[in-house]
């Protein structure tokens, strides 16, 4: 059965450039972690008495997912201070949500909560925007369906809006997930917490962790185990109490990977990031950098809220090309956009290898990026999966680029335009309020001309 409504109106599109100015100079923080704020509330939801997060990103993803939660029966408020506090109401206790979940661009939130919701006795619509529509959803509600949830209606492929019958008695499994993704793995464990027993995730490829160690921190008991040579083995008991407790968001390294690698292009640029979340799982674009010869340092390393967290000084430097392996991917699935644009203002080529999972994006990633290098000039391929950039260390810039409801395709084109001979246009930077807010502002408090 099919759920027929059209989707919210988009917001009005913005348009930007961005051009080459002085260097960028200064130390700035860039927002909270998106992929540790989502969980930081849905686990506030799922534990009993009252969660306390601090630098949780205010962008309009989390918003939904703050929405969400309140919802399906916490009390999700935000502080004088700009802490946020999550009453939540504890595993089996969720309600019936009486409207629509509506998580507007955010593949994260949505399938994550796809994941809770499975595992209570209650129904729930989730819808979002165009971009989210298109998304593929099969890959949650498959492993969820194994474990008793029930998809009562969807539209074309099982995908938004859907309506959802979580399971009475989740049923636990052992799931060897096909696609390297975090959602799916986190999807199958935050169901998994409702079933009795134990549910284990197999992965071949190591994805990011902050589900694990979130659920480990609000004292649930999971093991993660070696799997392979670069897989996991994850293991959590269901039915734990959890605890409710204290989440500090660290700055969010995909956000700061659009500052880092304008301050690498942009020649005379000596720019801290300050408190960068440089978890392995999430640092390819770093290795990756740092391998072109980026002068990249990391000062103070140092714990904080369970991860660990450097400032990071950068500094302009000519980029060579390289080859990027796609075992990387995981690590670095978000970064390849503005990867490709240090890229094509490298010396010489950078392969990028196995981009399969960039079609299904906020948009296609790969067509997007490719579109909007051919704009401006850059001799690239697409051979397979892989993105190969060829560059001789200028790029001519002077196109609009179309950003396709994607906030990381819009970021990268307007750093390309930081450093490029003629401006880079592009046509809607109002997406990028869904991880970003004040993208702009920062970089021009870095000296950058965007506008
Ligand atoms: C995320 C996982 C990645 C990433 C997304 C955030 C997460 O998606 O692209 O931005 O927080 O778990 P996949 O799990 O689909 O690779």
């Amino acid at each position: 059965m099919s759920i027929a409504s059209a989707p919210m109106a988009p917001p009005k599109p913005i348009p930007a450039l961005a051009r080459r100015a002085g260097a960028l100079k200064g130390r700035v923080r860039v927002p909270g972690d998106k992929s540790i704020s989502h969980r930081a509330l849905m686990l506030g939801l799922l534990a009993v008495g009252e969660t306390r997060i601090e630098g949780l990103l205010e962008g309009a993803d989390v918003v939904a997912t703050a929405r969400a939660c309140g919802a399906l029966g916490a009390v999700v408020e935000r502080g004088g201070n700009g802490a946020w506090n999550v009453h939540g109401v504890g595993v089996g206790s969720l309600l019936p949500p009486d409207q629509v979940l509506d998580f507007g661009n955010a593949g994260t939130g949505t399938r994550l909560m796809l994941g809770v919701v499975a595992g209570h006795p209650i129904e729930a619509t989730f819808d979002g925007d165009e971009s989210l529509r298109q998304r593929p959803m099969r890959r949650v509600l498959d492993p969820l369906a194994r474990m008793g949830a029930e998809v009562l209606a969807a539209s074309e492929g099982g995908r938004l809006p859907l309506r959802l019958k979580g399971a009475r008695d989740p049923i636990p499994i052992e799931y060897m997930s096909p696609v390297a993704s975090a959602q799916v793995k986190s999807a199958v464990l935050l169901c998994g917490l409702a079933a009795p027993g134990e549910t284990t995730v197999v992965e071949a490829e190591a994805t990011r962790d902050h589900t694990e160690r979130m659920l480990a921190h609000f004292g649930a008991d999971i093991r993660v185990a070696l799997h392979g040579e670069r897989g996991r083995r994850i293991t959590i008991k269901g039915r734990p109490e959890l605890a409710p407790r204290r989440v500090r968001v660290p700055a969010d390294p995909s956000s700061a990977a659009f500052p880092l690698v304008a301050a690498l292009i942009v020649p005379g640029s000596d720019v801290i990031l300050e408190g960068v979340l440089v978890n392995p799982l999430r640092s390819g674009l770093l290795v990756t950098l740092k391998e072109m010869g980026a002068r990249i340092e990391e000062l103070d390393r140092r714990e904080d809220g369970g991860e660990t967290v450097a400032d990071l000084r950068v500094r302009a430097t000519m980029l060579k090309g390289v080859e990027v392996p796609a075992a990387r991917a995981p690590s670095m699935i978000d970064e390849y956009p503005v990867l490709a644009v240090a890229a094509s203002f490298a010396q010489g080529t950078t392969a990028m290898r196995g981009l399969s999972e960039l079609r299904v994006k906020e948009s296609d990633r790969l067509a997007a990026v490719a579109a909007g290098l051919a704009a401006n000039g850059i001799e690239h391929e697409i051979a397979g999966d892989d993105l190969i950039v060829h560059s001789k260390g200028r790029v001519a810039g002077g196109a609009a680029v179309a950003t396709h409801m994607d906030h990381r395709i819009a970021m990268s084109f307007l750093v390309m335009g930081l450093a490029s001979e003629k401006p880079v246009a592009v046509d809607d930077i109002s997406f990028v309020a869904t991880s970003f807010p004040g993208f702009v502002e920062l970089m021009k408090k870095l000296g950058a001309e965007i506008g």
